[in-house]
């Protein structure tokens, strides 16, 4: 598949399935993540791959989140959406959380969070290059301070979001996109604030 193809195919896929990306794989996918562009090379960027086991894990703290979200709240956690919780990251063979670790440099922090966003896509677009399906997913988890403390972030980091990796099942209807930028492109403002006042 051509770079072109990749990119737009690219679609945010609800339900994966086995089989997901292999360990090889996922090598491949993080190496395309880490070539987006990295004003100052600060290398803000962490990925951790949650796969097999550690997914239902993980369930334990996104648990623990919506219940700490729940009583903060008011409202109390019922059995049904604490079991939704603790099978989050089960609706996908591999899931990536992307994190960006603000690093002490010139660079802004939010240029750094930029890098880590590029990566992000970049490794959406690989992903569909190698004919897997991908969807990007934040929601509470991704400002949950439950789970910023599980991957040991500081007050300044940023949890980027939740790549879910696998099969696009054979059913799934894609909707055709049409690439027509025209409707989201200006002018070049050719004139100045001086000319815009009459004056
Ligand atoms: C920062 C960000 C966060 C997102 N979070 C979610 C999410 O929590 N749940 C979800 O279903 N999709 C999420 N998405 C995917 C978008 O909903 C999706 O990209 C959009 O509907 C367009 O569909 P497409 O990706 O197939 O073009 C997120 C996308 C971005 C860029």
């Amino acid at each position: 598949m051509d770079a072109f193809d990749a990119i737009t195919d690219r679609r945010s896929i609800s339900r994966l399935v086995d089989p997901g990306p292999t360990p090889a794989e996922i090598a491949t996918l993080l190496g395309a993540a880490v070539s987006a562009p990295d004003h100052g090379k600060a290398r803000p960027w962490r990925f951790v791959v949650f796969t097999g086991e550690d997914r239902s894990r993980f369930g334990d703290i996104l648990e623990a989140s919506a219940r700490h979200l729940a009583e903060v709240a008011g409202e109390p956690l019922d059995e049904a959406r604490a079991d939704k919780e603790r099978r989050r990251f089960l609706r996908a063979p591999v899931v990536v959380a992307v994190l960006c670790r603000m690093q002490a440099r010139r660079v802004l922090q939010a240029e750094q969070r930029d890098a880590v966003v590029a990566a992000t896509q970049n490794l959406l677009v690989a992903a569909t290059a190698l004919g897997y399906g991908s969807i990007w997913r934040t929601g509470d988890a991704a400002n949950s301070p439950v789970v910023r403390e599980a991957f040991g972030l500081d007050a300044d980091d940023v949890i980027v979001g939740f790549v879910y990796l696998g099969t696009v099942p054979a059913d799934t209807a894609l909707e055709e996109r049409v690439v027509d930028p025209t409707p989201w492109i200006e002018p070049v403002p050719w004139a100045t604030p001086t000319d815009a006042s009459g004056s």
